[in-house]
C-alpha cells in the first residue's frame, strides 16, 4: 500500500487511515474496524457500517446488531467471545450497497484480518459478504446454513453462510433459521456451551 492509501492493519487489526474510496471518505464519520479478540475462533463478516456503526465506530450496534447479540446469547456466547467485522470499513452514502471497487479496495484489510486471526470458522452475514468471499452468486435464503470451503487469505477455510440479521426484522419467518445458524456456528467453531472447546469442523 502507498502512503496516500494509509498503512495496513495495526496490532489490533485496525485500519487507522485510508483514502482509497473517495465516496466513502466523504460519507464516513470514521473508519469502523472489526471488534473482538484478535485470536477469536469465530469471525462474522457483515457488509459495511450503517448510520449507527458510523456514529459509534463499532460494527453491528444498531437493530441488526441487537438481533445478532440475541442470537449469540441464545447460543451461549457473548459478543466479546467472537470477532465481528465488515467487508468495507466506511459507511456508504445513504446506506447503499458497497460498490465492486469499494469492496475490492477494502479486501486487503479483510484478508489481512482473516490471515492474522486464522479463525476456525468464518460466518458471512448476508448476500454481499457471501458473494464477496465466495466469489460467486449466492441465493442466500436458500444457502443459509450451508458450510463450504473457500480459499481466503491464502488458505482453505470453512465458511458458514447466513442471512443478514436485518432479514429477520423484515421477515419474521427468517428468525428461527438465523438463530439456528448462529448456534451452529458456535458449535462448529467449538465454542458452544458443552462443546468442550472441540471444533466439529472435521466432521464436514
Ligand atoms: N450491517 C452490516 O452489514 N454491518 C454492520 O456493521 C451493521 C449492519
Amino acid at each position: 500500500m502507498t502512503d496516500e492509501e494509509g498503512p495496513g492493519l495495526d496490532d489490533d487489526l485496525c485500519v487507522t487511515a485510508c483514502q482509497r474510496c473517495p465516496a466513502l471518505v466523504d460519507s464516513r464519520s470514521r473508519i469502523v474496524n472489526g471488534v473482538g479478540p484478535i485470536d477469536a475462533d469465530l469471525l462474522f463478516v457483515g457488509e459495511g457500517p450503517g448510520a449507527n456503526e458510523d456514529e459509534r465506530g463499532e460494527p453491528f450496534v444498531g437493530r441488526s446488531g441487537d438481533v445478532l447479540d440475541e442470537a449469540l446469547r441464545d447460543a451461549g456466547l457473548a459478543r466479546t467471545d467472537v470477532r465481528i467485522t465488515n467487508c468495507v470499513r466506511c459507511r456508504p452514502p445513504e446506506n447503499r450497497d458497497p460498490r465492486a471497487e469499494e469492496l475490492a479496495n477494502c479486501r486487503g484489510y479483510l484478508d489481512a484480518e482473516i490471515d492474522r486471526l486464522d479463525p476456525e470458522l468464518v460466518v458471512t452475514l448476508g448476500k454481499v459478504p457471501s458473494e464477496h468471499l465466495l466469489d460467486r452468486s449466492v441465493a442466500i435464503t436458500a444457502e443459509s446454513g450451508d458450510v463450504v470451503d473457500a480459499r481466503l487469505a491464502g488458505a482453505s477455510r470453512r465458511v458458514l453462510l447466513s442471512v443478514h440479521p436485518a432479514a429477520t426484522l423484515y421477515d419474521r419467518s427468517q428468525r428461527e433459521g438465523f438463530f439456528d445458524t448462529i448456534a451452529r456456528a458456535a458449535e462448529l467453531a467449538g465454542i458452544a456451551d458443552g462443546s468442550g472447546g472441540q471444533s466439529r469442523l472435521g466432521e464436514f
